[in-house]
């Protein structure tokens, strides 16, 4: 099993839920975060023509813990709902998980997600 974290545009969400959803992939869980990239932010001028630097930028993370195989299938669906093309479209993890566990029925692995 791998978990795949996903940060995305907040306007990409419910677009990249619902493409998660549409090949049946239901379970994730999503927070609020901010963070930034290779731009290190975004410099805004102001109405008074005053520049300022925003350095942390609002985003989604998304995780979604999957079977092996399905692990290139999320990122491309992932990739291809939040994608626009400019920078800060954000960035996909790949992590291994050990173990999964349903806590109502305790069944665990794979069947567990
Ligand atoms: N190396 C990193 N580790 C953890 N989080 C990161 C890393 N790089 C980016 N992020 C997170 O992903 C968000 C989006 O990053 P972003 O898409 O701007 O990446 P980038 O490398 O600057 O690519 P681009 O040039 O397309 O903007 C950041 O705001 C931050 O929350
Ligand atoms: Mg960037």
């Amino acid at each position: 099993m791998n978990k795949v974290e996903a940060i995305i545009r907040p306007e990409r969400l419910s677009m990249v839920v619902a493409a998660l959803a549409e090949e049946g992939f239901h379970g994730l869980n999503t927070a609020q975060v901010t963070g930034r990239g290779e731009q290190r932010g975004i410099a805004h001028v102001g109405r008074a023509g005053q520049s300022y630097v925003v350095d942390m930028l609002p985003k989604i993370k998304l995780e979604i813990v999957v079977k092996d195989q399905d692990t290139t299938r999320v990122i491309d669906i992932i990739v291809a709902a939040a994608r626009t093309g400019q920078v800060g479209d954000g960035k996909i993890f790949v992590l291994p998980v050990s173990s999964a566990i349903r806590v109502r029925t305790g069944e665990t692995g794979e069947i567990a997600l």
